[in-house]
């Protein structure tokens, strides 16, 4: 499944400018995973929410993480990024394992970018500000070198207008975009989404989804938790479907839409249909 974007002009792309050294591979064959799980699992005492998930993100890759509520999506990707520590199991960063002891877990977080669906800016740092200080304070970039990347990415977002505004004078897609502004300017490798548009009015999902787009369109690599079915569809490379804690199906974004072949997929879809 993954392998079938081996082909992928975007891929290919994406995988020439990443920032860490690429293997030689033979030519044709799908570029290395830049995060991979491998049995991943996670319990809240002794409820298990994840139970074993196998998953891979290759450069220029754009995934898509669909299922119903409480299966586990966000705690997935709170795992990937080691929001939470996983109970158990494999997370490889180009192929080394971020849960060894010692290993630079800081500099690992840095790499992923994450956008949550409130969007988590400071409300009482302004647009410019709330886009420099990550910058600043994590990468350790100078001031003056923060601000004209954060200036960069926020006309890619549409936000540049907005460097002085404070985030309640911002509607909610303009606050998301401004969210997305602020996990670019860290430069990340790969770009995680939790659920982006669910908070919004459904008249902003739209511009925040159009975003996206342009930014899957431009190679950047993502993995995107969401309800938006058709975006999912149309945009992702991949999808895999979550199941009470498990991946019970991934595969080509229109294949597995059109034709699962999984009975539990079929009847998340056909309710998502209905409802
Ligand atoms: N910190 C936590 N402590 C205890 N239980 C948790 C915690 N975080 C999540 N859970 C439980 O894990 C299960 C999965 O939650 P999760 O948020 O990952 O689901 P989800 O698929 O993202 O759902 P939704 O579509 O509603 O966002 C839920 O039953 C939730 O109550
Ligand atoms: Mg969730």
């Amino acid at each position: 499944m993954a392998a079938a974007r081996a082909e992928d002009a975007r891929s290919a792309d994406a995988a020439g400018t990443a920032g860490a050294a690429q293997p030689a591979r033979p030519p044709g064959a799908a570029p290395d995973p830049i995060v991979e799980t491998r049995g991943l699992r996670k319990s809240f005492g002794s409820n298990e929410i994840l139970k074993g998930i196998d998953f891979a993100v290759r450069p220029g890759e754009v995934v898509s993480v669909i299922g119903a509520s409480g299966s586990g999506k966000s705690t997935f990707l709170r795992c990937v990024n080691l929001l939470e520590w996983p109970s158990a199991g494999e997370i490889l960063y180009h192929g080394q394992d971020v849960l060894a002891r010692g290993y630079d877990v800081t500099g690992f977080r840095a790499r992923l970018g994450m956008v949550f669906q409130q969007f988590n800016l400071f409300n009482n740092l302004n647009v410019l500000q709330n886009c420099v200080i990550g910058q600043v304070r994590a990468a350790g970039r100078k001031p003056d070198e923060a601000r004209q990347r954060a200036i960069g990415y926020l006309a890619k977002v549409g936000m540049d207008r907005y460097v002085e505004a404070k985030p309640r004078q911002l509607s909610g897609g303009q606050k998301q975009r401004v969210a997305i502004a602020r996990a670019l300017s860290m430069e990340p490798e790969a770009l995680l989404f939790d659920e982006p548009t669910s908070a919004l009015d459904p008249e902003m999902v739209g511009e925040v989804l159009a975003v996206m787009g342009e930014l899957a369109a431009g190679g950047l690599t993502m993995v995107i938790v969401t309800h938006e079915m058709a975006f999912a569809r149309d945009v992702s490379d991949r999808v895999a479907f979550m199941d009470d804690g498990v991946i019970a199906e991934q595969g080509e974004a229109a294949k597995l839409f059109s034709n699962p072949a999984e009975e539990r997929t079929k009847e998340f879809l056909a309710r998502f249909r209905a409802g």
